[in-house]
């Protein structure tokens, strides 16, 4: 696979091979509760609803495009997470999947953490009233600025992620006077994405410190000498939209094994490791995700066996999901527009969205699956590409998909698992406006992020 490519394939598979899709669905009606919320059902009249309000109404109240975001869901989410590491372990959010003030406070309520990875993100957790204390710093480049907001804020811990950030810290920690509770971010040589991980993947890539050549065991050395930190211990991030746990096995036995060496070679057993993020969702009715309890007994069965084959104190494991917590959680609603049959090959759908709302299928080739929400129809399936309204013939929102025959401009489609990775990597192009995010519970519907307005745009443009 080439670098460029994500693990959905080659970036520019514009022509399929045949057999490439699946074949459609035996009844075009049905949500597959696997890709779709769990609030998310169709009522009597066959249009869906999410958190008990059909989408006709949503539309009309908050227009369309907009994600929609099943409140109960997510926190439900949040919930299994926590409740399968326990007590003993601790789960951290990852904000760049989606953050906004109110997604804070669901987490503070439901007692996760937070992953933040810029400054944005660490104000818009601070605002919200995460405590400082349940916040992780990201980043392979903060900026000075930024540790210094993180250190004054009292974060729980910044993940260090270069040398030069290992001093950065540590000095703006002492002026400071404190010490910051500090990890290593480390690159083991493992790339996991989704069936596939690859154990000798060599460290072209700009995040962490490698293990390799003992780069890892040095930045150890270093951070362990300055007093302005407090080693607290050693992350590791292997890839995105992981589903085989085998990836994150040899990931552990790397980590694990570093901590034997700094114990062997320091006196010191460091008490915790965070084991990153990457754990996959279904995007399609093709991906089958483990559930929270399953991954949280694989990683911890990985860590005991490892640390008792070291003779170390098994330690506090972290984990970052962003895309499993946040991803299944909501859906983008969009109005047909336009409908072109192209003979012998698809039907190109054209929504009133697009690459704005949703980059991921154009920049990663990504799947996704799309539905028609606003009725049911029993007409044959046709083969669709949906599209958005860019200038940009690589505008697809979904590449390969079956929609009733009859669906016609006016319709409302959605497409699921749209909570992680499209808001927040929303763009303006074309000088579109970004969609609001509309949190929907219990029969009620509320803005959380509004949609952009034209005079957002103008306000910019200092002319
Ligand atoms: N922890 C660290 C250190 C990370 O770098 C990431 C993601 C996560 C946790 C959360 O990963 P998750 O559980 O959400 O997969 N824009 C891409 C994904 C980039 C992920 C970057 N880091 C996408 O749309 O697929």
């Amino acid at each position: 696979m080439s670098r460029s490519a994500h693990p959905a394939g080659p970036r520019h598979a514009d022509v399929l091979p045949e057999g490439h899709y699946s074949a459609p669905a035996a009844d075009l009606n049905a949500l597959d509760e696997k890709v779709w919320s769990r609030t998310v059902t169709r009522d009597a009249d066959g249009a869906l609803t999410v958190g008990g309000i059909a989408v006709a109404r949503l539309a009309e109240e908050f227009g369309t495009p907009a994600y929609f975001l099943d409140e109960s869901d997510f926190r439900a989410r949040c919930r299994a997470w926590a409740d399968a590491f326990g007590p003993d372990a601790d789960v951290f959010y990852a904000g760049k999947a989606f953050l906004s003030r109110a997604v804070v406070r669901w987490l503070k309520e439901e007692g996760l953490n937070l992953d933040v990875c810029s400054g944005g993100e660490l104000t818009t957790a601070l605002d919200a009233g995460m405590p400082a204390e349940r916040i992780a710093f990201h980043g392979n480049n903060k900026t000075v600025a930024e540790i210094e907001r993180a250190v004054e804020a009292g974060v729980g811990r910044i993940v260090l992620d270069s040398f030069q950030e290992i001093v950065r810290v540590a000095h703006i920690a002492q002026r400071h006077g404190v010490r910051q509770r500090v990890q290593i971010r480390v690159t083991v040589g493992v790339e996991a994405h989704t069936h596939e991980f690859i154990a000798t993947a060599h460290e072209d890539q700009k995040f962490g410190i490698a293990l390799a050549d003992g780069q890892a065991a040095e930045a150890v050395r270093r951070a362990l000498s300055l007093d302005g930190l407090e080693l607290i211990g050693v992350h590791s991030h292997i890839g995105s939209q992981i589903f085989d746990m085998a990836g994150f096995e040899v990931s552990a036995r790397r980590v694990v094994q570093l901590l034997a060496e700094i114990r062997d070679e320091h006196g010191v057993e460091l008490p915790e490791i965070d084991l990153g993020g990457g754990l996959g969702i279904a995007y399609t009715s093709d991906d089958d995700p483990r559930e929270p309890h399953e991954i949280a007994k694989a990683l911890s069965d990985i860590v005991t066996r490892e640390c008792e084959a070291a003779k170390l104190r098994t330690p506090r494991i972290s984990v970052e999901p962003g895309r499993a917590i946040v991803g299944p959680t909501a859906f983008t609603l969009y109005e047909v527009g336009t409908i072109k049959p192209l003979e012998g090959l698809r039907t190109y759908v054209s929504v009133d969205g697009g690459m704005s709302d949703n980059i991921r299928t154009a920049l990663y080739d990504a799947e996704y699956s799309v539905a028609l929400v606003s009725r049911t129809s029993d007409a044959e399936p046709m083969l669709v590409r949906v599209v958005g309204k860019h200038c940009e013939s690589g505008d697809i929102v979904v590449k390969d998909a079956f929609l009733p025959a009859d669906l016609a401009p006016g319709d409302l489609i959605a497409v699921p698992a749209t909570g992680a990775y499209c808001r927040s990597m929303a763009s303006n192009y074309n000088h579109a406006l970004r969609p609001p995010v509309v949190a929907v519970r219990d029969g009620e519907a509320r803005v959380i992020v509004r949609r952009e307005t034209e005079e957002d745009l103008l306000r910019l443009d200092v002319g």
